[in-house]
């Protein structure tokens, strides 16, 4: 099966991506993730200054991450003079982020534009306002003839705004999206935050961000035909497809493999064609907007239908209706009256044994 796409006339092998961030610290570090089998190499972000990062700076759980980690703890020059010569070997596109500022994007491109294929600016530091952000576009793009992506953050206000506003200043796409935060995670025995920012505040990504990253690059796509790189909660190759239906030309993932292991990249991508083919296509570029279609609200309302094969009477419908609604005996019984049709016995039925409503 075809897996390749492209984007900005940049051609990747496959749609995934590492999301920047300290899998791709560094030249060791990316040739390790170039290995899994990734389509494409996004560096972690560079700036004209090392961060001064506080530790700890990464904590996880099963759903999310939260992390202080700013940009690269090392200096432009450190990535010019050794990281990036040693990665030109690779085989792959090489996708550098830098930021943040205009002054610090003039004095970067220049340096680095050989070694790159593209650059992505994370704008995840300027602030809410577009105005700045639409100037560095336009300063980046005329420093480079190399296509410019710019990141989103979740903080800004409109994000088809930000992407009009980055694109008509020259930017060949956008990449959607960046950490949200600043928020606080409570490690349970410590009954605080573990993170040393100040104030233990950080920046939550992971499977838990999902549907906010699904529906920003939905919007943008429905309102815009421009290249998107959509990032944020991506776990699985189910997860993969989702984001390439709602526009995506590609992906980039990150938390998951902080999660679930780096390896996480491997098995995504051994199980794409798979999801893919189930889904009824034969190739990625032809599951790229495939699901976009604006839908009319719906006032309907539908009850659930039991299958008694497979129902194991286990009483979670029962437990979880908030219209008290269903009583679980020798069999389910629902009260059609009081029943709501809001869906969420179907959603969280463990056998699938309902139907009926959001099927
Ligand atoms: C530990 C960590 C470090 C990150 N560092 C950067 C960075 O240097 N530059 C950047 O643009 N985004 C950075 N991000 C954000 C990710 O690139 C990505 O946009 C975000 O985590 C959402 O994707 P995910 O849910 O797959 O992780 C970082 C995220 C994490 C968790």
């Amino acid at each position: 099966m075809d897996l390749s796409t492209e984007i900005a006339g940049i051609c990747f092998k496959n749609p995934l991506l590492p999301a920047a961030g300290p899998l791709t610290g560094d030249d060791s570090k990316i040739e390790y993730i170039a290995s899994l089998g990734v389509g494409g190499i996004v560096t972690k972000t560079i700036s004209t200054q090392p961060a001064h990062v506080p530790r700890p700076c990464i904590v996880a759980t099963r759903d999310y991450v939260v992390n202080a980690e700013l940009w690269s703890e090392y200096g432009p020059e450190k990535w010019i003079d050794e990281f990036l010569p040693k990665i030109q070997d690779i085989e792959l596109p090489k996708i550098i982020s830098i930021g943040y500022t205009k002054e610090q994007i003039e004095w970067l491109i220049p340096r680095l534009t050989e070694s790159a294929d593209a650059f992505e600016i994370s704008t995840h530091y300027v602030g809410k306002d577009i105005t700045p952000i639409a100037k560095i576009t336009s300063i980046a793009t005329k420093l480079t003839k190399k296509p410019v992506f710019m990141k989103l953050s979740p903080h800004i206000p409109d994000p088809v705004e930000f992407a009009r506003a980055v694109t008509d200043a020259g930017a060949a796409g956008v990449v959607a999206i960046n950490s949200l935060g600043p928020v606080y995670h409570v490690e349970p025995k410590l009954g605080r935050s573990p993170l040393g920012s100040k104030d233990g505040y950080g920046w939550i990504s992971g499977p838990l961000i999902k549907p906010l990253a699904l529906s920003i690059v939905r919007k943008i796509k429905q309102s815009l035909d421009i290249p998107v790189i959509g990032v944020g909660g991506i776990k699985d190759a189910g997860d993969v497809v989702d984001f390439l239906e709602a526009g995506a030309s590609a992906v980039g993932m990150l938390s998951s493999a902080l999660i679930f292991g780096k390896e996480q990249y491997k098995r995504i991508l051994d199980g794409l064609e798979d999801v893919l083919r189930r889904r009824g296509y034969s190739s990625v570029r032809g599951a790229i907007g495939r699901k976009l279609e604006r839908e009319e609200a719906r006032y309907e309302v539908r009850n659930p239908v039991i299958d008694e094969e497979k129902c194991t009477l286990c009483k979670l419908c029962e437990y979880v209706c908030p219209y008290f609604a269903i009583r679980v005996s020798d069999h389910v019984e629902v009260d059609s009256k009081a029943c709501f049709g809001c869906g969420l016995c179907e959603s969280r039925c463990p056998t699938r044994a309902i139907s009926g409503i959001l099927s």
